[in-house]
């Protein structure tokens, strides 16, 4: 019999009724109403007959653009996700040879596509205060090659947030050395203060937003980019949904957008609780520590390295024992990712307490153990 490494995805897809989800990000505080009672009325209309207008719902691409608080006639395309707007510019506007100034630890999925390009990331080590990039060292990393500065704020794992000069003085060196800059949004409302990149580079800075985790609507694959009208036009050729985004997606992102207002100032007040229990229960556990707090974001990275552990044990043994997914660093960090664990925390405060409950007793369980046996 052979040990097939253990695989968290498909376990806890198949647990999924009784696990705590704090692996992806994910917001499991916004109220439902909004987004399922407007898919229960374009299931009523049959609306899943037809193809939706291939450019999104107009009333939905503008309300994006005013959320965002962008110039009414900035370009705007909706796609499966934000992440299939960042496979679609790096498809567009990178080349062989073309270097992108990113850092590690990332969200990897996007050097991937920057690879796929045939370009190359150049990650910057930020596993270290301030667990940010710099302008200083992003302008030291400037070369020839560079065509783009991936500037992701709040930063998934982290959660670090820019501070609104630092934001404009890496956006003055894009604007400068004439490069794209990358402006993943995905976790900007977590924030206590954002600034868009935009307005101090309109002209090649791409804003790629979603509403999986602000909207919590991350099952249904819709988000999108905005930038300077002849950039969404160049990279709109390489749009393969060429029939549109689902409509069930379109109309749950427009009833969230529409009433966000309402209800995001509650989301932000939970995740900050749920933080603060997090802390207390890593506080509580030698060996490890919060290398940022509080998180802008709706997630932050819990260092373990100081027990020894690693952090696909951790992964492993709260998932099958304890039905808490969180997720090992490894798959956000090539350098740093046997150093951390990676926890959301947009749940229900009786979640958190579950987490907070378990993870101590886990971690100490692994540390008194010798490495866990595989199931045979
Ligand atoms: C930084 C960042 N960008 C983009 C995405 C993709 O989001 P989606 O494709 O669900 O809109 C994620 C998802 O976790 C992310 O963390």
């Amino acid at each position: 019999m052979t040990n097939a490494p253990f695989e968290p995805f498909p376990y806890a897809h198949a647990h999924r009724r009784e696990i705590v989800w704090m692996s992806q990000n994910t917001n499991h505080l916004v109220p439902p109403e909004p987004a399922t009672n407007a898919i229960r009325q374009a299931l009523d209309e049959r609306r899943y007959e037809g193809y939706p207008l291939a450019a999104g719902l107009p009333e939905l691409r503008s309300l994006v653009v005013s959320d965002l608080g962008l110039p009414s006639d900035v370009g705007c395309l909706l796609t499966a996700g934000g992440t299939e707007a960042l496979y679609m510019l790096t498809r567009a506007l990178l080349a062989p040879g073309d270097e992108v100034v990113a850092s590690d630890p990332s969200y990897l999925i996007i050097h991937k596509f920057i690879e796929l390009a045939g370009a190359r990331p150049v990650p910057l080590d930020i596993y270290a205060p301030p667990y940010r990039l710099t302008a200083d060292r992003v302008a030291e990393a400037i070369g020839p090659k560079t065509k783009m500065i991936l500037l992701i704020d709040p930063l998934n794992p982290h959660g670090s947030g820019y501070p609104p000069e630092e934001v404009r003085a890496i956006a003055e060196l894009a604007k400068d050395h004439g490069l794209w800059l990358l402006n993943d949004i995905t976790y900007r409302d977590f924030a206590d203060v954002h600034t868009l990149a935009y307005p101090f580079h309109p002209e090649k800075t791409l804003t790629v937003w979603s509403v999986s985790k602000n909207c919590g609507l991350a099952g249904l694959r819709i988000g999108g980019l905005a930038a300077a009208p002849d950039v969404t036009q160049a990279i709109h050729r390489f749009n393969t949904n060429d029939l549109g985004v689902n409509i069930l997606a379109q109309v749950a992102a427009l009833a969230d957008l529409q009433t966000k207002s309402k209800w995001f100032g509650n989301v932000r007040t939970t995740c900050r609780q749920n933080q603060a229990t997090i802390r207390e229960a890593v506080a509580a556990t030698p060996g490890t520590f919060l290398p940022v707090y509080p998180s802008q974001a709706n997630m932050f990275a819990i260092d373990i390295s100081a027990t020894g552990i690693a952090p696909e044990r951790l992964q492993e043994t709260l998932l099958r024992d304890d039905g808490v997914f969180l997720r090992a660093g490894n798959y956000l960090s090539p350098k740093f990712g046997g150093r951390f664990v990676r926890v959301s925390f947009s749940n229900p405060p009786s979640e958190i307490a579950k987490f907070a409950s378990v993870f101590p007793a886990a971690v100490e369980r692994l540390r008194a153990s010798a490495p866990m046996p595989r199931a045979v």
